[in-house]
């Protein structure tokens, strides 16, 4: 076979147009689909270039799914045009109504993006999840978002909807890595600006209460950017704490940071009172329920406190001042006030807000 310019000769399989999609997912999740290649179209078949000959056995696999395929090695040419967004990759692919409906963001963890699909687009999530490989080539799994983040967990359900069946991500932060088991623990990189700010006002020797540690990257972020002589991440969420564990080993803070599997109300009160110098509280719904435990395990010397709440965005710091001073008075402790500042935005009426705060005796 003679080759035109820039044509290269692959294994290929081919099969009927009905069963292109079904080829082409099978195709993406074994990473065997040689993407810089384009498909080969003719009256009534598709072809597929691949990296390598399928072994026999995924010929067997393949077989169960698309009965009629074939093997054998053609031309292909170079992929011409690459689309540059989710936008772009689907404007011919959706018709105008339905192109009006695709929420075009999406968030990655790693080489994991999780997408929104309204209602109405349901039958064209694969179309949509493979339009999103073919435009960012970093992504290597789709998922869907099937909930917001709940329970006490906080987790956010999800379901893989194209390429590589993996849902454990690996992220990176402020020279730290992350192992995150996307849909079974939280995780948010929005978060990241915050754990760094916090990171620089650790002094020498402190050791810190991180409280619903997740997976670890508050404490692991301030491991990694700063003296603190010990962090204790008390999580509740076993999955969460299996990753923790993993991520305290990957980023070597196995001597620095000390996981804790439990319910802060229950372990802190008992075992940490008058023990930190500092607290971080990233628990944003709730938080409120678990101040009198934190004032408890302040250092009688002093103890800077970072806690975080979901607010209304129209009066947004007033009830959660009064709550410390309420808390404050009945323990005895002196507290005072050292930064407020809005995080982020959640929705139009609820803002996400952190204040700094020292407890005292
Ligand atoms: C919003 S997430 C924050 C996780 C992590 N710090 C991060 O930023 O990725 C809150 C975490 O608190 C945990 N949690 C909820 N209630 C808890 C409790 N009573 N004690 C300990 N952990 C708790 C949840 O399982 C969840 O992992």
């Amino acid at each position: 076979m003679k080759a035109g310019q820039g044509e290269c000769e692959f294994f290929s399989v081919k099969t009927e147009k009905k069963n292109a999609e079904k080829l082409h997912q099978w195709l993406v999740a074994r990473q065997l689909l040689e993407h810089n290649f384009e498909t080969m179209p003719s009256a009534d078949f598709i072809f597929f270039p691949i990296k390598r000959k399928l072994s026999e056995k995924e010929a067997k696999d393949l077989k169960k799914i698309v009965p009629s395929f074939a093997m054998n090695r053609l031309l292909f040419s170079p992929a011409t045009k690459q689309p540059k967004s989710l936008k772009e990759a689907l404007r011919e692919k959706l018709s105008q109504e339905e192109f009006s409906k695709l929420v075009s963001s999406f968030d990655t963890l790693g080489n994991i993006a999780i997408i929104e699909i309204p209602e109405e687009l349901e039958k064209k999530e694969k179309l949509i999840a493979n339009a999103l490989l073919q435009s960012n080539k970093s992504i290597k799994t789709v998922c869907k978002k099937l909930g917001a983040h709940q329970g006490k967990f906080r987790v956010e359900p999800v379901k893989i909807i194209a390429g590589e069946k993996n849902l454990v991500a690996t992220y990176r932060e402020s020279g730290c890595v992350f192992k995150i088991p996307v849909g079974k623990a939280f995780f948010s990189p929005r978060l990241g600006t915050e754990r760094m700010r916090i990171a620089r006002q650790i002094k020498p020797g402190e050791v810190i209460g991180a409280f619903f540690a997740g997976v670890g990257p508050f404490p692991i972020v301030f491991a990694k950017n700063s003296q603190m002589e010990a962090a204790f991440a008390i999580e509740l969420n076993p999955v969460a704490v299996k990753f923790l564990d993993e991520n305290i080993l990957l980023n070597k803070a196995e001597n620095r940071i000390f996981p804790v599997q439990g319910d802060v109300k229950k372990i802190v009160p008992k075992k940490f009172k008058d023990f930190f110098h500092r607290i971080v509280m990233p628990l944003p719904k709730g938080a409120e329920n678990f101040l009198e435990s934190a004032m408890i395990s302040a250092h009688p010397k002093g103890c800077v406190i970072h806690f975080y709440a979901f607010v209304p965005a129209a009066n947004p710091y007033e009830k959660i001042f009064s709550l410390i001073e309420k808390t404050a008075k009945k323990l005895c402790k002196k507290t005072r006030i050292l930064h407020k500042q809005k995080v982020r935005a959640f929705s139009k009426e609820t803002i996400q807000i952190v204040i700094d705060f020292e407890a005292r005796d």
